[in-house]
């Protein structure tokens, strides 16, 4: 069946406090709030629009970038997220499926919760399907208002609701699921008469009632999943739900993690079985690990990080945008960035990989093939090679490429001045 995504990213953010940053912009584990939702729905619908406005030219440009089919709809000015939803209508003129509405600041939705609430709303044969959850604390969310015979008669947002309403804890996650032919009309009726001065796309459960279409509410049972992000504070403990989560996962896979409390995963890193992650690790953006690694202590994948089978990353290190095959070793202290590892290579102490330019603002690459061994606090300048089973001395500084089997040494030769303490400490 036909489904379009319609995800609304236009608002302001103004309770993020941020100059440079649009809310849907601001990232959980290297991702952006937007990439989580739009991962989440790019398998089950047909086409994706996202309403952008304020700072329309920067999630433009990042949506170019990573998710080059999504379409943007301007929103400008941004009038409400119902007006943001009237947005598409010219591109929808003659559709008649299904539209998925979410919004750009709920990422901890799952994909199969939004299957199961597309099914729910074919099932019932709804016209308007909202989602929605019960929160023990429904401050700042809108709240769903149910008729003595349990039917929804509307929702009503926190600063127009009555003590009444606001004592209910039914909330709405801000996902809608609409059959677009029979809703369409409803965006040029929709009105600001409310406490914000704006037009609420949550009127349209109203609107739908009064035209006797068949409105109902979908009650999600893991309340984290609307979880929307509106200040700093949401975002810290989205960050912490969806790691919790990631965790759980690995674990139940076979993984071992040592400390929970101290550890980081971004849900786009997949980790192989026997793999052990020590405590104070940070993994963001995507990466996939191997079996039988051992990771961290205070370990740094910054994304783009394939790791093989039996790899140690060591405490202190940081990789980034790297592949290090298998029975590879970098055990303390380095930087590997933009490199390529081979096959039981072993990286002293304290190495780093030099794959920066300022000058030219380029990054090179660094690739060791199997076996070489590179001493500790070695610095290996890009682009370069170093091939297989080539030694570096301690302390060198590598600017071309080794030829297998040498040893490349950059060291000033050691001298031992004699007694040179004692001399010193007499003739003062
Ligand atoms: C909204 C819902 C509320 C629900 C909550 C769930 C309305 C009026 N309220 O409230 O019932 O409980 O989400 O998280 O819909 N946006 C636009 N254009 C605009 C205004 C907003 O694109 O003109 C976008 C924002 O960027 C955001 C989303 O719509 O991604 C929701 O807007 P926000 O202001 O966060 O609404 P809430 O107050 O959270
Ligand atoms: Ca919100």
């Amino acid at each position: 069946m036909d489904i379009k995504a319609v995800i609304l990213a236009a608002g302001k953010g103004t309770r993020m406090k941020s100059e440079t940053t649009p809310k849907v912009l601001h990232q959980i584990m290297g991702k952006e709030l937007l990439g989580y939702v739009l991962d989440n729905v790019k398998d089950i619908t047909n086409e994706q629009y996202v309403i952008v406005g304020h700072h329309a030219q920067e999630v433009e440009k990042y949506l170019q970038k990573n998710y080059e089919t999504a379409k943007t709809v301007l929103q400008s000015p941004q009038l409400g997220t119902g007006h943001a939803v009237s947005m598409v209508c010219p591109y929808l003129e003659n559709y008649d499926g299904l539209v998925l509405i979410l919004c750009g600041d709920t990422p901890l939705i799952k994909a199969q919760t939004l299957k199961e609430f597309i099914d729910f709303h074919k099932s019932t044969n709804s016209d308007i399907s909202v989602m929605s959850t019960m929160f023990d604390n429904p401050t700042g969310y809108g709240r769903i208002i149910r008729t003595s015979d349990n039917q929804v008669e509307k929702i009503v947002e926190e600063k127009d609701a009555t003590p009444e309403q606001k004592a209910v804890k039914e909330v709405n996650a801000g996902i809608y699921c609409l059959d677009w032919a029979k809703v369409k009309n409803s965006f040029s009726q929709l009105k600001s008469n409310n406490a914000q001065g704006e037009y609420y796309l949550v009127d349209i459960i109203s609107w739908g009632r009064e035209n006797n279409l068949n409105v109902n509410a979908y009650v999600l049972d893991d309340s984290d999943e609307i979880y929307g992000i509106n200040s700093r504070q949401n975002l810290a403990q989205a960050a912490k739900i969806l790691n919790h989560r990631k965790l759980d996962e690995l674990m139940t896979s076979g993984v071992t993690i040592v400390d929970p409390d101290s550890t980081w995963i971004s849900e786009d890193t997949t980790i192989g079985q026997d793999t052990i992650v020590y405590p104070s690790t940070y993994i963001e953006g995507k990466n996939k690990i191997g079996k039988n690694c051992k990771i961290g202590p205070m370990a740094h994948l910054r994304g783009g990080v394939e790791i093989c089978d039996n790899i140690k990353v060591g405490n202190f290190v940081e990789v980034k945008k790297s592949k290090i095959n298998s029975n590879t070793n970098v055990g303390h202290l380095s930087y590997i960035g933009d490199s390529e590892l081979g096959q039981r290579v072993n990286i002293g102490a304290g190495t780093i990989t030099a794959n920066y330019d300022p000058i030219s603002k380029t990054k090179s690459k660094t690739v060791l093939k199997d076996d070489v061994k590179i001493g500790s606090n070695s610095v290996l300048v890009a682009p370069v090679t170093v091939e297989q089973g080539a030694n570096v001395g301690a302390g060198s500084v590598i600017t071309k490429t080794i030829p297998q089997w040498a040893l490349a040494l950059t060291r000033a030769p050691l001298k031992v001045l004699e007694n040179w303490v004692t001399r010193k400490l007499q003739n003062k």
